[in-house]
């Protein structure tokens, strides 16, 4: 019987909010029903989460090239109004944070960015954790479920939930790849939004709060970095 390790399963926000651990990542969802899903201007899903929120036209979403300050101080003003309890980032680098928090009069809460052992980040990591800024890691197992346009070959880190390293350290708790993957990020205390749309994955993906890696662990799962990472982003 492991040691339990009391691993909390929310974390504080810098704007006093509790946000839980773990998530439920809403690319493509059929069933959503969950204490934090995880929605994005960026999704085709949107009106499944709530069309009311998102104008549009000819069946497109509205954007703009509106510099993300100032969409800032419009997040700012949101907040003020009490209708939204925290607001965040995501895909934020360390040089736009710095842009951000520069002209901003309330922090981001979160930056939301892809994270997992082929794209490990630490100077990210250590820039938000420095700034009392929560991060969520996105795609932790690779996003192995992409459809094949999004997929990049042998250098594609969709590998991750059958990497030998990972699956030795699963082996090793008893766990499965995938818990290993997710509880990596919530011991550093980076909330987690695995996406599923199987009920076994979803309930197998919950319990990852009852075991604990130790340094060695977490030192393998690192040394995996290769700055491989699912989603390309255009800063
Ligand atoms: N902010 C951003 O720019 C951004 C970008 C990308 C993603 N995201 C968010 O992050 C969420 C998660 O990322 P993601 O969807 O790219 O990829 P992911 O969570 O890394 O991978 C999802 C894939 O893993 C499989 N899976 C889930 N649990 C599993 C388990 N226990 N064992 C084996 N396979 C399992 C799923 O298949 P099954 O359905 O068969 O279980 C699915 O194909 C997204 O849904 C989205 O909300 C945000």
């Amino acid at each position: 019987m492991e040691e339990s390790t009391e691993q909390p399963r929310k974390i504080e926000l810098n704007d006093g909010t509790y946000m839980p651990l773990l998530g439920l990542g809403t690319w493509k969802p059929e069933v959503i029903k969950f204490k934090y899903t995880n929605c994005l201007l960026l999704y085709n899903n949107l009106q499944k989460m709530g069309d009311e929120l998102f104008p549009e036209k000819d069946g497109k979403i509205l954007t703009t090239d509106i510099d993300y300050v100032d969409v800032w101080k419009g997040m700012e003003a949101l907040k003020a109004t009490g209708k939204v309890k925290s607001i965040g980032v995501s895909n934020f680098t360390i040089e736009q944070m710095e842009r951000l928090l520069s002209v901003a009069k309330i922090p981001p809460a979160v930056n939301q960015v892809e994270l997992h052992p082929y794209f490990v980040q630490s100077d990210l990591i250590e820039y938000c954790k420095s700034k009392n800024i929560a991060l969520t890691a996105y795609s932790p197992f690779g996003s192995p479920g992409r459809p094949s346009e999004y997929q990049r070959g042998e250098t594609d880190p969709m590998m991750l939930l059958q990497d030998t390293v990972v699956g030795d350290i699963a082996k090793k708790h008893r766990r499965t790849p995938a818990q290993v993957l997710l509880r990596y990020h919530v011991q550093q205390d980076i909330v987690v939004i695995p996406k599923s749309m199987k009920p076994h994955h979803i309930l197998e993906n919950t319990k990852i709060f009852d075991f604990t890696l130790d340094e060695e662990d977490m030192n393998a799962l690192r040394s995996l970095n290769r700055g491989w990472k699912a989603c390309i982003i255009k800063q």
